[in-house]
């Protein structure tokens, strides 16, 4: 409730007012407001007071169009300091906007705003935005939705109606102490108690059957679901019962339609998929449980919805119930994401660096730094830790764009390797040599405009896992998967250079590797990471810092005036 939007009127324009919402004809800005407060919720039969936006679990949805700019104010009337991030949102020249805590910002406080620029440019379809501070994001997160320009339309025919799907994760207990109590011991931290979808665990949790979410369908129309996966900590398969799904986007780039009975997504990831309701009218399950390939800890649950059809029929006592593969399916992942093909049509066209300017070979490791206390909760009384490259990210106490753009010292180091300090066969070795990560602040500069590719290799140090990965302030194309080691004479063979995927957050496969290229064409200061949150939490990060072109419309724009203060 209560999203004040108001439309500042750039030329002489109409609007068509939609429930209240308004809907430019043109590109234009819209203003937001988000108001940061804790707000009480009751799920598994137990009520706890967390932070949200507006009062709203999930959170408002941003509307646009392709190409708007978006201006949200963020009032911070909760209890700690919180920054909100766009996710996939490319923010041209704008990392000051983009918000990760200390990497481009400092918090807003509590009782303090600060009014993010949102800028859209070549996304179009469905992205979220979420908080970016220690773990509030598990609740502090929403849709966007962006269509196309005016005059333009979907590569598809037009669904008669659509609808957001946010999966999620419920803690009963609050998220910030649980992280702040899993870092102060090293352990792994507490899995959730269950999944939700739209903000309801559903069928079969305790207490959740009666406000389970129910998607309503008419016989014979197709709908338009918008996916998000904004859960912490585990990918997850999703499928509804009787129902083909028809994949046509992800992370707001087309795809060629993939035909499928279930998708795998990962956290960070959204899809678009169209569903016809096309079974005779009656009640159909959604559901959604992870897939999960590791030994840590998980939530083993599953969330429900309801497809329910309108018209006049006895709803079935027990709707059927959608097949999903095994929680440790790996091929039914991999069955999946291996389908994954850029729509590279003419309306919608790609372009793949042929070649490459900066290679950069990234180990993705999980690993236990020593115990500098008493006693510490992670394995043989270990810290838990995470590295790329083996060096576990420290997170500064300023930002670390504010220290670049001023040219401050002792806040990171330029020196990111494009190797990691000793190559050893990756997904065979593990010994007590390996598990040790080192720990700093290091980003990763480049020139602008070099094509960069980046190869994650994933290891078997530690406890080997899929790694979705995710950069901010690009799209880039996701040239290939293997399993075991990356082999520079062969495993490029297998890249698909003419239709890759166009994505912000891939998963790196368990104890193998991916391969994406972009060009370096925004010049910022980008956060690049695990969307896993406790790989996140335990260092597997890093910054890539591209510098100016040129020009002015080459570089970053100046600061805003309203930055939060850092300290
Ligand atoms: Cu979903 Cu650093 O982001
Ligand atoms: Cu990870």
């Amino acid at each position: 409730m209560g999203v004040k939007k108001v439309v500042l009127i750039l030329a002489f324009l109409g609007f068509l007012y939609l429930d209240g919402l308004p809907l430019c004809t043109a590109s234009g800005v819209h203003n937001y407001t988000y108001i940061l407060k804790e707000t009480n919720f009751t799920r598994l039969c137990s009520t706890k007071s967390m932070l949200t936006v507006n009062g709203q679990f999930p959170g408002p949805v941003l509307r646009v169009q392709k190409g708007d700019t978006v201006r949200v104010t963020v009032q911070n009337n909760g209890k700690y300091g919180v920054t909100i991030h766009w996710h996939g949102v490319k923010q041209p020249r704008n990392p000051w906007s983009d918000g990760p805590e200390n990497i481009t910002q400092c918090p807003i406080k509590p009782g303090k705003k600060f009014t993010y620029e949102v800028v859209f440019s070549d996304e179009e379809g469905t992205l979220w935005w979420h908080a970016h501070s220690d773990w509030s994001r598990a609740t502090v997160h929403g849709a966007i939705v962006i269509s196309p320009k005016n005059g333009t339309s979907y590569p598809f025919p037009k669904p008669y109606a659509e609808e957001v799907i946010i999966l999620a994760e419920w803690y009963k207990g609050d998220v910030k102490e649980l992280i702040d109590e899993a870092t102060a011991t090293g352990a792994d931290p507490d899995p959730s108690d269950s999944y939700t979808l739209n903000g309801q665990p559903g069928y079969p949790n305790n207490c959740s059957v009666a406000t389970t979410y129910r998607l309503p369908v008419i016989q014979g129309k197709t709908y338009l679901l918008r996916l998000i996966h904004a859960g912490m900590n585990e990918e997850m398969f999703f499928a509804i019962a009787n129902h083909k799904l028809t994949v046509v986007a992800q992370d707001a780039s087309y795809l060629k339609p993939i035909n499928t009975s279930y998708v795998m997504i990962t956290p960070g990831q959204t899809m678009d998929i169209l569903v016809t309701a096309n079974q005779s009218p009656s009640q159909y399950y959604i559901a959604a449980r992870p897939f999960f390939d590791s030994m840590a800890p998980y939530d083993t649950t599953t969330t429900t919805a309801i497809l329910q059809y309108a018209g006049n029929y006895t709803p079935p006592s027990s709707p059927s119930f959608p097949t999903l593969p095994n929680i440790t399916d790996k091929s039914a992942a991999d069955n999946f994401t291996t389908r994954l093909r850029a729509l590279a049509s003419n309306d919608h066209p790609i372009s793949v660096p042929t070649g490459v300017d900066e290679r950069i070979f990234i180990t993705v490791s999980v690993n236990q730094l020593p115990c500098d206390k008493a006693s510490c909760g992670g394995p043989n009384n270990s810290t838990l830790a995470a590295s790329l490259n083996n060096i576990s990210f420290s997170t500064p106490k300023i930002d670390i764009l504010q220290a670049y753009y001023r040219n401050l010292s002792n806040v990171y180091e330029s020196n990111f390797p494009n190797l990691p300090p000793s190559l050893f066969n990756f997904t065979g070795d593990s010994n007590d040599d390996l598990i040790l990560p080192s720990t700093g602040t290091k980003a990763k500069i480049i020139e602008y405009g070099k094509r960069v590719e980046m190869v994650f290799q994933g290891t078997s140090i530690g406890n080997p896992e899929n790694h979705p990965m995710h950069l901010h302030g690009f799209s880039f194309y996701l040239l290939g998967t293997g399993y075991g080691n990356f082999n520079k004479n062969t495993s490029p063979k297998t890249y698909n250079l003419m239709d890759p995927p166009e994505v912000n957050t891939f998963g790196v496969p368990k104890s193998g590797w991916a391969t994406i290229r972009f060009v370096a064409n925004n010049p910022g200061v980008w956060y690049m990471h695990c969307h896993l949150e406790r790989h996140a939490s335990w260092g597997m990060n890093t910054v890539i810092i591209v510098k100016n072109g040129t020009t002015s419309a080459t570089s970053i724009r100046p600061p805003p005036a309203n930055l939060p203060t850092c300290s």
